[in-house]
């Protein structure tokens, strides 16, 4: 396969008359938010100018509060309006990647206009200070913001894990109790308010990407107070950052890969557990969960198959660690995973095997080499 060539032709058959690539034209035919910013990072990597369109159209639906919902309905604007109590988007958010996308956009001289930097930083202001920190963390108030939707992290909301019924209705009494500002965003949830590991990292490298391209000081600050934050989670015998709220002494401290995206902005090296067999170090990983969790299955949807996505900002972590031969092991990981499975939307860890829709749109991040930095500081 030549990959280049393939993942032009997914974005391309991906394409939307409304700015935008879905993740998958048959099963995810509407826009996703942090699917868009990888699927940007994409583009830029093929050199094309959709990068800035689709940045631009993932925060077209920004409300006054910086809030960024995760779905986009555009061809169907009233699909499950009654579910979300909106009409055009869903009222939940997903991690803040358009930081990352638009200071990768920049660095690469592309033109990304200032209304959606502006934009990219309000949406990551309001998770800094739109929501009640719990544990000194940035709540996700949804299993589904976290964007590792059945990940074990949120098993302690699922009992018995093993009725899929269960996991339906319980995500769906999750979102009729959010609260939401006068804007629709969704700012409190008494039933569901957990300071992510994993969204966590997200926030404070976002903030921190913006940051560095930006000049932004004050935001540079809060990245680095909600880095020491997460730095305080850090389990020195699990080896893993651990959640707050009321999964911390219960799933949130399963050994997750996404628990591991604080390394994106932490002094610590990344856990040999990465590279280890017994821990996420499969054929075809990193794993999405540890080897050694009685939840890990290798061929299941967030419960232990390869996340392209995940791997590709572990590799981002280690090359921002210094540990170039580190990100070099991971991209070539996620090269084969892709390859393999036909740039499926994630794989079985141990076989390679496709899992969920083929081609997935953000597969195509196989070929996205970082851009050099330090960054230019843009013209004010
Ligand atoms: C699934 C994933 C989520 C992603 C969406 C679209 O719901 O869990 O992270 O954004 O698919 O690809």
């Amino acid at each position: 396969m030549n990959l280049r060539a393939a993942v032009a032709d997914a974005l391309e058959r991906s394409w939307t008359p409304y700015g935008y690539a879905v993740p998958h034209p048959g099963r995810y035919p509407h826009q996703w938010l942090w699917d868009s910013a990888f699927h940007a990072l994409v583009w830029a990597a093929l050199g094309d100018e959709r990068a800035v369109q689709e940045l631009a159209s993932s925060l077209r639906h920004q409300g006054p509060s910086g809030f960024v919902p995760h779905v986009s309905y555009d061809a169907d604007p009233e699909l499950h309006a009654a579910f979300w109590g909106r009409v055009g988007t869903s009222s939940i958010t997903q991690p803040p990647m358009y930081g990352h996308a638009a200071a990768e956009l920049l660095r690469r001289g592309f033109d990304v206009p200032e209304g959606v930097v502006a934009g990219a930083v309000a949406g990551v202001r309001f998770l800094l200070h739109g929501r009640r920190r719990v544990g000194g963390l940035v709540p996700v108030l949804h299993p589904w913001e976290s964007g590792a939707d059945d990940s074990p992290r949120w098993d302690d909301w699922f009992r018995p894990l093993d009725d899929p019924a269960v996991r339906y209705e319980r995500k769906g009494e999750l979102v009729a109790s959010l609260e939401h500002g006068s804007d629709g965003a969704a700012i409190g949830n008494p039933s569901f308010a957990v300071g992510s590991a994993g969204f966590n990292g997200l926030v404070a490298f976002n903030a921190r990407e913006l940051a560095e391209v930006t000049g932004d000081e004050r935001l540079g600050a809060d990245a680095e107070e909600l880095a020491e934050a997460l730095d305080a989670r850090w389990d020195a015998d699990r080896h893993t950052w651990v959640d707050s709220g009321p999964s911390a002494d219960g799933s949130g401290r399963i050994r997750t890969l996404d628990a591991l995206l604080p390394a994106l902005v932490s002094s610590r090296p990344l856990p040999a557990a990465l590279w280890s067999p017994a821990g996420h170090g499969t054929a075809f990983g990193p794993s999405g969960v540890h080897v050694g969790e009685p939840s890990y299955d290798p061929g299941t949807y967030w419960r232990g198959s390869a996340w392209p996505q995940l791997t590709y900002l572990l590799a981002v972590a280690a090359d921002r660690g210094g540990d170039a031969a580190g990100a070099a092991r991971l991209r070539v990981a996620l090269s084969a995973g892709a390859t393999a499975s036909g740039l499926a939307e994630h794989w079985d860890a141990e076989t390679g095997a496709a899992l969920g829709a083929v081609p997935q749109s953000w597969t195509g991040l196989a070929i996205v080499e970082p851009a050099p930095r330090p960054a230019t500081r843009r013209a004010s």
